[in-house]
């Protein structure tokens, strides 16, 4: 199989809006953490652009809510040894230059583990997007964000994202394509 050269040339579902906003935010990042990778499309696009590291977790068991696991990310629960297998060939090219730590384990337990050990530019959720998910991971996450740096994520009108940040991050703006994003105050 041969190695990506770029983000599109792995499959998912992380669209042109986003990339470029991507890519025109991750050259101000020193740490970039994004949780959910699946094949690692929004994955590379981070590690191409971020001058400094890329934190990427994933539990790789699919996303619990709307039925995922029976069809979008059927594939997880299939084979899942197959899945990280291809994630890490994607990423291999960033996994060996030391820019990119995977983390294989789920938002809740990555976020327990970095608490208190870094603080991020920018945190962007792509995990699952019920509400009680997307606000739980906003509440995890937000404490990891440096002041003044960004927490986003993407799918911004799924209606359980929607809802979650409207209620938690009420002065929340659209990135580009999908992506919500959030300024933290200084
Ligand atoms: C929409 S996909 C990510 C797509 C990816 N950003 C891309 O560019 O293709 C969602 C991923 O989040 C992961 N996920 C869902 N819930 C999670 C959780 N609680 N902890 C860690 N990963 C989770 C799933 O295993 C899945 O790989």
């Amino acid at each position: 199989m041969n190695k990506p050269t770029c983000a599109q040339d792995i499959g998912g579902w992380f669209e042109g809006g986003s990339l470029s906003w991507v890519a025109e935010v991750a050259p101000k990042c020193q740490l970039v953490i994004e949780i959910g990778v699946w094949l690692g499309r929004s994955t590379y696009q981070w590690c191409e652009h971020c001058p400094g590291k890329v934190i990427a977790i994933d539990h790789f068991l699919g996303s619990e809510s709307h039925g995922e696991r029976n069809t979008t990310h059927k594939r997880a629960v299939a084979d899942r040894d197959g899945l990280i297998a291809e994630a890490k060939h994607n990423l291999s090219r960033w996994i060996d230059n030391g820019k990119l730590e995977l983390l294989e384990m789920s938002s809740a337990q990555a976020a327990l583990q970095l608490d208190g050990c870094v603080m991020a530019d920018l945190v962007y959720i792509d995990s699952d997007h019920s509400y009680e998910c997307v606000s739980e991971e906003i509440t995890r996450w937000l404490p990891l964000v440096k002041p003044g740096g960004i927490l986003a994520g993407h799918d911004r009108t799924w209606q359980g994202v929607k809802r979650a940040i409207d209620e938690l991050l009420p002065d929340w703006e659209n990135g580009g394509g999908c992506t919500w994003q959030y300024q933290h105050p200084k």
